[in-house]
């Protein structure tokens, strides 16, 4: 399949994007150390990956560590970074036999090298993958990615959406721009961005569940996608009703 038909099909599916939060705080009800519930956290990743394209979700952007991340003690950085790399080493195989396709967006002159090269690996690897794009966001910044794009775009003088988009794409290593967010979903139960994709999160739909990370399963990506599609999106337009 050319490029081109693969980009079609993954953009006809709707973009959720998601906010894993709780690993700590669900670690810490039942005792255990905060990196067993970003252990958990991982396994949850698998179970929305694998449950994503049935959805009828084409994009799921997965946010797993903001720049802002870095203000935690060395030793949880670390087990975050260290997990992030085994998933993405562990995760290969099997996205690309799905026809996964897997692209990490965020900064990456931070992280550590061996994690770099197993980004690169992944994203070799299954960057022929059509059914769903998995985009996990690491090192990332919203309000750092846009400064980034706009310097970028400071000798132009005028810009499209659609051109600044593309900038976004470049500036976080995400290639070609991803649709708008359909709808963005934070779990742990707080209601806030956390300066996650304020571009791309224009018009989407929020939902914020109080189930924390570690426990959030295929059944609860469904309900979610079920309210999603109950709701009407008007893009500041009259409800159908009062329009016809
Ligand atoms: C989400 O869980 C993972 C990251 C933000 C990296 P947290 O680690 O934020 O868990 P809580 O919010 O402290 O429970
Ligand atoms: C947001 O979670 C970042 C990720 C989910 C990776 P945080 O736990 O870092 O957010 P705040 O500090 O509660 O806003
Ligand atoms: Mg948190």
């Amino acid at each position: 399949m050319n490029k081109s038909n693969s980009s079609r099909i993954l953009n006809s599916g709707l973009h959720v994007a998601i906010l894993l939060d709780g690993n700590g705080r669900w670690a810490a009800a039942r005792g255990l150390p905060r990196s067993e519930g970003h252990r958990a956290g991982v396994t949850a990743v698998h179970r929305v990956v694998r449950c994503a394209p049935s959805l009828g979700i084409g994009t799921l952007t997965l946010y797993a560590f903001s720049s802002n991340n870095w203000d935690r003690p060395a030793s949880e950085v670390a087990s975050l970074l260290g997990l992030l790399e085994s998933y993405l080493r562990g995760a290969a195989g099997e996205c690309e036999s799905d026809g996964v396709r897997v692209r990490v967006i965020g900064r990456r002159d931070r992280i550590p090298p061996s994690l770099v090269e197993a980004i690169e690996a992944v994203e070799r690897r299954t960057a022929g993958g059509d059914r769903l794009e998995v985009r996990i966001a690491l090192d990332y910044s919203s309000r750092q990615a846009i400064l980034r794009a706009s310097c970028w775009m400071l000798s132009s003088l005028e810009v499209s959406e659609r051109e600044f988009a593309r900038r976004l794409g470049q500036v976080t290593h995400g290639g070609e721009p991803a649709p708008d967010v359909d709808l963005l979903i934070r779990t742990g139960g707080e209601r806030r961005l956390s300066d996650f994709m304020l571009w791309e999160c224009a018009y989407a739909e929020l939902l914020f569940t109080p189930r924390m990370w570690p426990e959030f399963e295929a059944a609860d990506l469904e309900a979610a996608v079920d309210d999603y599609l109950r709701r009407e999106r008007r893009f500041g337009r009259l409800p159908e009703a009062a329009a016809s």
